[in-house]
């Protein structure tokens, strides 16, 4: 007898399942999923008690049976995962528990069901879950970020490309930039929550069921939004792993960035690691690493494997259910809880992080990072921007030459004069050159939308704490949707028990 039978086991043997003839030998250790299904267990009991409460409704079952059936998974989850006998998976041994405590009659749990429709309605149970909770989490990094950036709405730094200073700009508007990805990742994984959220209940081994079965109950009293329609669809399914999974290796990926970047700060003495999220060497003891930013470097390399694990896992599988698919949603499991730990340590780090300010102004106009700022002054004057990024560079070259950091204003009409034929001041006053090289009136001057003048920052800080509101209430209420359905279940369940 297979899964693919709604029968009435006997609960003899090695299960409910594969009695004695497919016991395994061997390879029962290889076939059983049972410990890695401690994941799943609550939401296997979920999903049972929805079914049978159906059943009943439906009058396919007797609500006396349903009644003992309910009891029974009652004290299955109290004596835990733990206590379920060897079995080649969490649906097998439950149903094997149930049928030990009720009988032969309690083999009618599984009558219209297979499996195959029951993982799949319980990884999406459990993932749901898994997903408002790194959404979550990445909402209190957002909310750390923009923190600490309305704390630093004046703190110069230096901003970089290729890793060489380029312009500079403000510790607050650096953050917010990361603050804006963050809020695309908690948009991608609360979009994959959406099609997480729909039901496979019912579908049955891939071919439906001759019983008169209410998808759409099984679907509410499990808090999904919607139901998988075609049922060979419905337990094939698994891109809703690889839509979490992508989503949460995206936001690793722009977590190991956001690492980087401090790794990179903390070694030029911009930024001051809390201890807590430090470490030190067993052998020189002056040291101070920022191993915790390491680790959250590393866990994109864990997460971007799994995916591609998972991708290469679902290539090519025929439908429509086959074995492989057990192998599948780990990858997403161990995705979310590497990157929610990740996202929670980055978070850490960032809110008791120093920002040494000296160092920063300091290093904000290195590299004679104010010279765009003097070419536009140019550009405004009417001078192509082209003609005065050659003005520009030519003055970046005759310091670089002498070794002097950032050219003075009479260099700077010097070199005007070379390329124009014609006095700098002629252009621009002696002040506004004065100020675009100046890294706070540089700062200052770049106002545009999104740019990292004071003001601006200011503008986006409040559009970040309206967003911040607005994803934290979708969490809400998916929240309390999944919390009113939790509590219409066990309604339902006591009517019976
Ligand atoms: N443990 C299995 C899994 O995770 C459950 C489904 C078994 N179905 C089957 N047709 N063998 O996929």
């Amino acid at each position: 007898m297979s899964e693919e039978s709604t029968g009435t086991g006997t609960g003899t043997g090695t299960g409910a399942v594969r009695r004695d003839r497919f016991s395994g030998g061997p390879a029962r250790g290889f076939l059983s999923s049972l410990a890695g299904d401690a994941r799943i267990f609550d939401a296997d009991l979920a999903v049972d008690r929805a079914h049978v409460v159906m059943l009943a409704e439906q009058a396919i079952i007797t609500d006396d049976v349903a009644g003992e059936i309910l009891a029974a998974l009652d004290d299955v989850e109290a004596a835990g995962h733990d206590a379920l006998s060897d079995g080649e998976d969490v649906h097998e041994a439950i149903e094997t528990a149930v049928i030990e405590r009720v009988g032969a009659e309690g083999g009618k749990m599984h009558t219209a069901r297979s499996r195959n429709d029951e993982v799949a309605a319980c990884l999406r149970y459990r993932l749901r879950e898994d997903l408002l909770n790194a959404a979550e989490t990445t909402l209190r990094l957002r909310d750390v970020l923009a923190d600490e950036a309305s704390a630093h709405t004046e703190t110069l730094m230096p901003g970089y490309t290729h890793l060489q200073p380029a312009q500079p700009t403000t510790v607050a508007h650096y953050l917010l930039s990361y603050e804006s990805a963050v809020a695309r990742d908690t948009e991608r994984l609360l979009d994959a929550y959406a099609r997480v959220n729909e039901s496979p209940l019912g579908a049955a081994a891939f071919a439906g069921t001759p019983f008169d079965v209410d998808r759409e109950r099984t679907a509410e009293l499990l808090g999904f939004d919607a139901v998988l329609e075609n049922s060979m669809d419905a337990v094939s399914a698994r891109d809703f792993l690889v839509e979490a999974t992508s989503a949460l290796a995206t936001h690793a990926v722009t977590l190991s960035g956001l690492a980087e970047d401090l790794v990179v700060f903390a070694n030029k003495g911009y930024v001051d690691l809390a201890d807590d999220y430090s470490s030190t060497s067993s052998i020189m003891p002056q040291k101070k690493n920022p191993d915790t930013l390491e680790l959250v470097r590393s866990v994109a390399g864990d997460a971007v494997g799994g995916l591609s694990a998972l991708l290469t896992t679902l290539k090519g599988l025929p439908r429509a259910y086959n074995r492989d698919l057990q192998n599948a949603h780990p990858h997403a499991f161990d995705a979310v809880d590497s990157v929610v730990e990740a996202t929670d340590v980055a978070a850490g780090a960032v809110a008791t992080a120093t920002w040494e300010e000296d160092a920063l102004r300091q290093a904000a106009d290195e590299g004679f990072s104010t010279a765009t700022g003097v070419a536009d002054q140019l550009a405004m004057a009417g001078i192509p921007f082209r003609t005065a990024h050659e003005i520009l560079a030519e003055a970046a070259a005759a310091v670089e030459d002498a070794g002097t950091g950032t050219p003075d204003v009479a260099t700077l009409d010097a070199v005007t004069a070379d390329v124009l034929g014609a006095s700098l001041f002629e252009h621009v006053s002696r002040e506004a050159v004065e100020a675009a090289l100046d890294p706070t009136a540089s700062v200052a001057s770049r106002d545009s939308a999104g740019g990292p003048a004071p003001d601006a920052v200011a503008r986006a800080l409040t559009a970040v704490e309206r967003d911040l509101e607005a994803d934290a209430g979708t969490v809400d209420d998916a929240r309390g949707r999944l919390a009113d359905a939790h509590e219409t279940l066990e309604t339902e369940v006591t009517t019976y028990v």
